[in-house]
């Protein structure tokens, strides 16, 4: 059986009217065992744009996105139903090469996890093991990917530091340096922010602002100012469904549900 490469539809042209969605999920659902986390979720997620999901703990948010990626092929007993077209492949059919994939739809998660090795090798491993080797381009892949996550001023002159001697908010956003050198069509976000400190987190917002021009961003948060203040459009999650979908501003100030209307009220979660 041949495989699909992304490869080949990454080179293609963009026809802007085709592309204007960048990712969209048909009644997506994903199962632990016999238990149905999400409950047949049917999301479009516009290029160029930051959408918000938002929702209580244990409302589905992290293991939808997880499946955006196929992150949940790693969770045991995880099972995944119905479609995610980017680019007008299923990247749930079993032909998608997974790894291939991940380069177009980059993850970064809650935790910042960069590898215990310096800033320069943490954003060349996965170029390098992608078959890059011309020192030249990974040089300025690195001053790159440095620059949008706004870490580069910060760290030009050592990057043969360890990662993990930077502060939290510096590692994250080497994280989504990390991510963005692969130059993905998307990139998911699982609460980036949640383990840093208020000036880390206005720092990582203010560099996912800054990277929407680039790159088409699905960020998980539980913080519904962040939302606010990010995002373009926002999915209410509620035990398993998103129940409501809009842009991020009728969604805090009318939304139609009236579930939406008590968390963002702050009723509940
Ligand atoms: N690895 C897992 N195995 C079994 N159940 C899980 C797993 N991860 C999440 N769940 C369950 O799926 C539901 C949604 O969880 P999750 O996606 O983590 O929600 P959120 O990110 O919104 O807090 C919860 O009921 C949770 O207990
Ligand atoms: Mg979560």
């Amino acid at each position: 059986m041949q495989n699909y490469s992304l490869a080949d539809t990454y080179i293609k042209p963009l026809d802007p009217a085709e592309h204007e969605l960048a990712l969209e999920t048909k009644n997506l659902k994903v199962f632990y065992g016999d238990h149905e986390a999400i409950h047949g979720a049917s999301l479009q997620f516009e290029r160029y744009k930051i959408t918000a999901l938002i929702g209580a703990s244990g409302s589905g948010k992290s293991t939808f996105l997880r499946s955006l990626n196929r992150m949940n092929d790693l969770v045991d007993k995880a099972r995944v139903t119905g479609e995610i077209l980017y680019r007008g492949l299923d990247i749930n059919s079993d032909k998608i090469d997974v790894y291939e994939m991940r380069r177009h739809i980059g993850m970064v998660f809650q935790r910042p996890n960069p590898f215990a090795k310096s800033i320069y090798d943490n954003i060349t491993f996965a170029p390098r093991r992608f078959g890059e080797k011309n020192k030249k381009v990974l040089d300025e892949m690195v001053e790159t990917s440095l620059k949008q996550a706004a870490l580069w001023d910060q760290v030009k002159d050592d990057l043969n530091q360890s990662g993990l001697a930077l502060s939290g908010g510096q590692q994250q956003r080497l994280c989504i340096a990390r991510a963005i050198a692969m130059k993905p069509d998307i990139l998911l976000l699982d609460e980036p922010a949640s383990a840093l400190d208020p000036i880390s987190t206005s720092q990582v917002e203010d560099t996912l602002l800054a990277l929407k021009d680039h790159y088409t961003i699905i960020i998980v948060t539980h913080n519904m100012q962040q939302a606010a203040r990010i995002s373009d459009y926002t999915s209410f999650f509620y035990s398993g469904t998103a129940i409501e979908f809009d842009e991020t501003r009728k969604i805090f100030t009318r939304p139609q549900i009236q579930a939406t209307e008590d968390y963002v009220s702050g009723h509940f979660g």
